[in-house]
């Protein structure tokens, strides 16, 4: 009997067991994030987020304002992938499907508004407030050690928030 046979033969009597393991899935996945086999942790896209958060803020500083709407946009992303595949996550007392919608639209519609009309005062009160929002939901999540502020220095050195000139110039 050739080697590949013998290999075949032992584990034939495995393959229920197998198969049975590989249909095991846990519960609250995604059928897309099932088949691709990797989910993005909750922390990753909240880490994410906090890039993003950051960004804003030296946006709106800068008058960047395509820029600052541009970093809205991926927060709302970030906040939508969070509830897609976190809709429960560990001991959280309630789904982020309720939480996020109930301490982030306001804010980011308000942000929306003040990015707009281009209205620096505006952004910073829309701003602190989004803030509180993160910290309000991070108290309710049993996560209130974490505390988000206004940052105080850009978080990359290789990305100018200053508005590019007409020509691309700085
Ligand atoms: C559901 C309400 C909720 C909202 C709204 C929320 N967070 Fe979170 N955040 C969490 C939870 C829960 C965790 C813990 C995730 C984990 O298990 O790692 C977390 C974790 C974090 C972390 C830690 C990530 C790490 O790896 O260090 C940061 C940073 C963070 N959030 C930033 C923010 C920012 C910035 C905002 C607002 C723009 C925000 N969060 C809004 C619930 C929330």
């Amino acid at each position: 009997m050739t080697k590949p046979m013998h290999f075949a033969r032992f584990l034939l009597p495995l393959a229920p067991m197998l198969l049975a393991a590989c249909s095991e899935r846990p519960t609250q996945q995604s059928d897309e994030a099932a088949t691709s086999g990797y989910v993005i942790g909750l922390g990753e896209i909240m880490g994410l987020n906090q890039m993003r958060h950051a960004k804003l803020w030296f946006a709106g500083q800068a008058d960047n304002w395509p820029l600052a709407a541009y970093e809205l946009e991926e927060l709302r992303e970030g906040f939508s992938d969070a509830m897609r595949y976190h809709a429960h996550h560990k001991s959280v007392p309630r789904p982020l499907t309720e939480m996020i919608p109930e301490y982030m639209d306001v804010p980011l519609a308000n942000l929306d508004r003040v990015v707009a009309s281009r209205d620096k005062a505006g952004f910073i009160k829309a701003y602190d407030a989004l803030t509180a929002g993160c910290n309000g939901c991070h108290e309710e999540a049993d996560f209130g050690y974490n505390v988000i502020t206004r940052p105080t220095a850009p978080p990359y050195s290789n990305q100018a928030f200053e508005p590019a000139g007409p020509d691309g110039t700085r």
